[in-house]
């Protein structure tokens, strides 16, 4: 692992244990992530509208979001995913080491809000499946303007932070304590989206 990354995973590290979430800045490079867009367009068709709810009570609901989704499968999942993928598996060893974590896998789908859409205030644990420990975004959309919306936005007890979806930055965060929203946006918004598990994720959707 060279220096660079992993001084952004331990300012992650640091990050999750003073405050609760970070924010790392270059997690992906330019030419990562427009490999990854390039994928994403190939792979467009395929993206379903997203539900809420866990398993059996999963269901759409146009009012609390409005992305579509694919979830993605280490297997198969083309050369520039990869890439990402074996990040995460960094990120969790060294978050695992440096807060004395058993985090063990992850999960994790393309997402696009088209314009307008949304994803109201939530939190991303599910009432009866709390393996979700850290949820982990990575931005993927170039240029972003302020004045085009789509922020994140970070509820914390006296204060909220707006966080720009800006492309190769990865957002981390507490799963169990935060809870965050998707602002809308004049511009198409695309991102991967994950959830670090403290199980194996072939155990999951049994
Ligand atoms: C989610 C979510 C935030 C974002 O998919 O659960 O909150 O910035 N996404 O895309
Ligand atoms: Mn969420």
């Amino acid at each position: 692992m060279d220096v660079a990354f992993s001084d952004k995973l331990n300012h992650l590290a640091d990050g999750i244990a003073e405050n609760g979430y970070a924010i790392i800045d270059n997690f992906l490079a330019p030419d990562e992530v427009d490999a990854i867009l390039d994928e994403f367009k190939t792979g467009m068709l395929q993206f379903k509208k997203a539900g809420i709810g866990h398993k059996q009570e999963k269901q759409i609901n146009e009012g609390i979001r409005g992305d579509y989704i694919q979830w993605i499968d280490r297997t198969t999942a083309a050369q520039p995913l990869q890439i990402y993928l074996l990040r995460l598996n960094e990120l969790i060893s060294f978050v695992n080491q440096a807060l004395y974590l058993s985090l063990k896998d992850f999960e994790i789908h393309s997402t696009v809000y088209p314009v307008g859409t949304y994803y109201r205030r939530h939190l991303d644990q599910f009432k009866k499946d709390d393996h979700r420990k850290l949820s982990v975004i990575c931005y993927l959309n170039k240029d972003w303007k302020e004045s085009e919306g789509g922020q994140l936005r970070i509820y914390f007890a006296d204060t909220e932070l707006d966080i720009m979806p800006e492309a190769g930055r990865l957002v981390c965060f507490r799963s169990d304590l935060l809870e965050h929203e998707v602002l809308p946006a004049t511009r198409e918004r695309l991102s991967l989206t994950g959830w670090i598990l403290d199980q194996h994720a072939d155990l999951r959707h049994l």
